[in-house]
């Protein structure tokens, strides 16, 4: 069976979260394109060289998910050499045998336009920015603040929607689902009745 379901949103707005439980519940594969870029941002050099010559062991790097990570992979992805050459492997991903659920800002725009399930994942700059906060006060505490990751959580939101190429948007047969004021729960909930429905459709 081919299956995609396409995750889309802006920072911590909780498309990993989804796409992780989504990915147990159906025994989807899933892939967090966001690391595509991370990893390409922290390798240095030439962006388009070091996507070019990406591979899985790059993906396991440290550090990874910092916020640094998370800057320096914005700014690689407004360069469309860049994007064009993680496209292949992505749409390899989404349409392979058993079902997928990929995460990221283009999934149901560029990468999976054909998705079966396409989610639009937001919530308020503020919201985010505090679960971010959390996390990372989580692992290293004091080394942060919050108004230090709301900027630049506001800074990646826009350089995201302002590009060019690719830019965040949902698609138009995009289902919306802001987490604001919704907890994990109900946000999975919505989002594993939203697949259920397709798979339905899709083998009856
Ligand atoms: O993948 P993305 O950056 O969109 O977000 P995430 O990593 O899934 O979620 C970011 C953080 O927000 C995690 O620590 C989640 O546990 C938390 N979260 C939340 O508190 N409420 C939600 N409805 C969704 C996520
Ligand atoms: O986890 P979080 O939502 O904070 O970020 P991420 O999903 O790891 O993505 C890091 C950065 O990579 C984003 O801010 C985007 O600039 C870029 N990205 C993208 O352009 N296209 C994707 N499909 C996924 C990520």
């Amino acid at each position: 069976m081919i299956f995609t379901v396409a995750i889309d949103g802006p920072a911590a707005a909780g498309k990993g979260t989804i796409s992780r439980r989504l990915a147990a519940q159906f025994g989807f594969a899933h892939l967090d394109t966001g690391l595509l870029y991370r990893a390409v941002g922290a390798m240095g050099g030439d962006p388009v060289a070091a996507a070019q010559a990406l591979s899985p062991a790059d993906l396991d790097r440290p550090g990874l998910r910092s916020l640094e990570a998370g800057q320096a992979a914005s700014r690689v992805a407004a360069i469309p050499e860049v994007r064009a050459a993680l496209v292949a492997f992505q749409r390899r991903f989404a349409r392979r045998e058993g079902g997928a659920v990929l995460d990221g800002r283009d999934i149901g725009t560029v990468i999976s336009p054909e998705a079966e399930v396409k989610l639009f994942v937001t919530a308020s700059a503020e919201v985010r920015a505090r679960r971010r906060f959390d996390e990372l006060e989580a692992a290293a505490p004091g080394a942060q603040d919050y108004d230090t990751v709301l900027a630049q959580t506001r800074e990646r939101d826009a350089r995201d929607m302002g590009r060019a190429d690719a830019p965040l948007r949902p698609a138009e047969d995009a289902v919306m689902l802001d987490t604001t004021d919704l907890s994990i729960e109900a946000a999975v909930t919505r989002a594993c009745d939203l697949v259920a429905d397709a798979l339905a459709r899709a083998t009856p």
